[in-house]
């Protein structure tokens, strides 16, 4: 690894900005100058510049109780306001928003004036079936428009949404829905993916269900949209079209300014324990940088630029890039429902040439599949709207950048990396096209008002040249606030390695990412450095998926490891020992196979291993501790590296005798 990364480190092809997008660049060298000689008045005046504040606001940071901070607090606004009415009334209400399409190739555009009476309709109906300022509501949606309104219209009420991924199972969106005790689950009969309609209705139906404790689940209605047309069970009462109250509630609906600090949503992420995390965002913060981050990094001019953001809503990166960003700054964006390779491997590159997309937004993982399939296919289609491209969710590795920024950007764009978490809300780390020299590979420089540095164990810097611990050393706007019900995990988890006793507010903020500064200080984020894979840009954790698997009566004893993928970046590999009975009842291939079930039903088709080894020991300390680094050496087929800490060192042994 450590080889890797030194060579990586010499990269030396450098991608200055040309002549004509500095001409026209929205940002400017002056915003890195001017955050540093005052942070927190430039990011005043981003709060003030990019948004409407009904009630202005006077303090900027209140950072007096560590780490719970406070932006802006004694300002008012509504966030679907910032998102919708204001565009509305500055003329700019025919520009279209969201030209949507879903993958059977049905369409749909949706004007500013529209989209806001959607969002109006829908506030109405959410306040007609009860729900109030404060409230939880679960949207377990497919990429329709309907997701955006849907979050939107929450956001208008003053309610908290809980997005949860489509490809989550009605397990995952039983805890999630129980965990912040919502009290509407906003979904669809299905939606489309890969040629077919995949259901929606029924899982909620079952996580509504499902209880492990035997109590009754704290959801009252299910608001349906019809999407897939397939067939659904009913309960009366409970159950409700969207279409029957949506449609036909009023368009008359006053936006009401809530607190900056007001609760915009809970989003689950993994972590290292098996409960996912409640990431905790809030209102005024939140916007200002996701506006911020999507006008500067992507060069955003809302008259002409069409953007592309290919994330689901389900991931932060849709939150902040598809729904508040864009919408906050007025942008013409393209939704997308199905998978890029449906009905053939060039749907994207024909979506992109149909709709003139002038900036898009994606993962690594997808960018090296496409590499894979090969560039006859981004090739029959004609590419030359593009003129910057993004990255985002994974490390990306220079031959990915350089295809990408050649074979999609036709060598001229820029190709901006973006690092950042569900925690941090937007952007913190990336390259400023039109400002900044980009470096395939790298990660570059946090963005003007963004902190960060990398430290070793002890809390020192670690200097260019050097690997430690990505940390962000001042508070930010869109930070978390915080992770739902449980204050004492927010603060073990991210602010007690850096807790500098005596100096309460120097508290730094621990990413759980790996990072080395090159020469020249630009940052490398090297992945990972607890217990959390990532897989395909998604964040999965090694614990819950142990837990789905021990809980499987056929299960004794599971370790999962994120192993090296080509395509994914890291791919699910489990190591299981079956209770000794059912060793004999089943082979292996079944026992593998059942147990892929099993993960697939309690987490998500996303979780599921890519292999299953079934073993007879696992190597551990003789404290007990599993040595997953030796497990992923077997996973990626390597010679066993040290094994002198094992309780028994004969062990690896045994197992890779068994595997081969
Ligand atoms: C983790 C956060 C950010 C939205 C999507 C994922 C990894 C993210 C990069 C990048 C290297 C990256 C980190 C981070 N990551 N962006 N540009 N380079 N790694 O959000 O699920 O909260 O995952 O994704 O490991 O900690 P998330």
């Amino acid at each position: 690894m450590s080889e890797t990364i030194d060579s990586l480190l010499h990269e030396d092809r450098r991608f200055p900005p040309s002549a004509e997008f500095t001409a026209t660049s929205i940002a400017k060298p002056e915003l890195y100058e001017r955050a540093r000689k005052d942070r927190l008045g430039f990011w005043a005046d981003q709060a003030r510049d990019l948004l409407h504040w009904h009630t202005p606001f006077t303090e900027t940071l209140d950072w007096n109780n560590p780490p719970f901070a406070r932006w802006f607090a004694d300002g008012r606004l509504n966030v679907a306001y910032n998102c919708l009415d204001r565009h509305v009334l500055a003329g700019n209400g025919e520009r279209v928003a969201i030209h949507w399409e879903g993958e059977p190739g049905d369409t749909r555009t949706i004007t500013y004036a529209q989209l806001t009476e959607d969002v109006k309709k829908a506030a109405n109906a959410l306040e007609t079936l009860g729900i109030r300022h404060g409230d939880r509501v679960a949207i377990y949606l497919p990429m329709i428009p309907e997701a955006v309104v849907a979050m939107l219209a929450c956001a208008r009420i003053g309610a908290v949404h809980s997005v949860v991924f489509g490809g989550f199972s009605a397990e995952s969106l039983r805890s999630r829905i129980s965990d912040a005790s919502a009290r509407l689950v906003i979904t669809s009969d299905g939606g489309w993916r890969k040629g077919k309609v995949f259901p929606l209705k029924s899982a909620v139906d079952a996580a509504i269900e499902l209880s492990s404790d035997g109590t009754e689940s704290t959801i009252e209605h299910v608001l349906v949209v019809k999407r897939g047309g397939n067939d659904v069970e009913w309960v009366d009462g409970r159950d409700i079209w969207w279409h029957d109250v949506v449609d036909s509630a009023s368009a008359e609906h006053e936006a009401q300014p809530f607190e900056a600090e007001n609760p915009l949503f809970i989003l689950y992420t993994s972590g290292t324990t098996g409960k996912p995390k409640g990431i905790l965002h809030t209102s005024g913060g939140y916007l200002t940088q996701s506006a911020f981050t999507h006008k500067n990094v992507f060069d955003l001019h809302p008259e002409t630029d069409v953007f592309w953001c290919t994330a689901d809503v389900g991931w932060v990166t849709g939150h902040s890039y598809v729904v508040y960003g864009p919408l906050a700054n007025g942008a013409t964006q393209l939704m997308y429902e199905g998978t890029p390779d449906t009905p053939h491997p060039g749907r994207w590159w024909e979506l992109i040439e149909k709709y003139g997309v002038t900036i898009l937004y994606t993962a690594p993982t997808a960018i090296r599949s496409f590499m894979k399939t090969g560039r006859e296919y981004p090739q029959k289609f004609d590419l030359g709207s593009l003129r910057v491209l993004g990255s985002v969710g994974e490390p990306i590795n220079p031959e990915a950048w350089i295809w990408y920024r050649e074979i999609i950007g036709g060598n001229t764009t820029p190709v901006v990396d973006t690092w950042w978490q569900t925690e941090t809300g937007a952007i913190m780390v990336s390259a400023l096209p039109g400002i900044t020299s980009t470096k395939p590979g790298s990660a570059q420089v946090p963005l003007p008002g963004i902190s960060v540095d990398v430290l070793d164990e002890t809390g020192h810097k670690v200097g260019n040249g050097n690997g430690g611990l990505l940390v962000v050393t001042e508070p930010w706007p869109s930070m978390l606030r915080g992770i739902w019900g449980d204050p004492e995990r927010f603060i073990e988890t991210y602010w007690e390695k850096f807790d500098f006793e005596g100096s309460p507010n120097r508290r730094m903020y621990l990413a759980g990412d790996g990072a080395r500064l090159d020469s020249d200080g630009e940052l490398w984020v090297l992945g990972r450095v607890d217990d959390v894979m990532n897989v395909s840009g998604h964040r999965l954790s090694t614990m819950e998926i142990e837990s789905a698997l021990v809980s499987h009566p056929i299960v004794a004893e599971a370790a999962v490891v994120g192993a090296t993928d080509d395509t994914t970046g890291q791919a699910v590999v489990a190591f299981v020992i079956l209770r000794a009975k059912q060793a004999e009842a089943q082979t292996a291939e079944e026992a593998e196979a059942i147990l892929k079930a099993q993960v697939s039903e309690q987490i998500g088709a996303i979780a599921r291993p890519r292999r299953i080894y079934i073993v007879t020991e696992l190597p551990k300390t003789r404290s007990g501790k599993i040595m997953r680094r030796l497990l992923r050496d077997v996973a990626e087929g390597r010679e066993i590296g040290d094994t002198t800490t094992l309780a028994d060192t004969q062990v690896m042994q045994v197992i890779t005798d068994k595997l081969k």
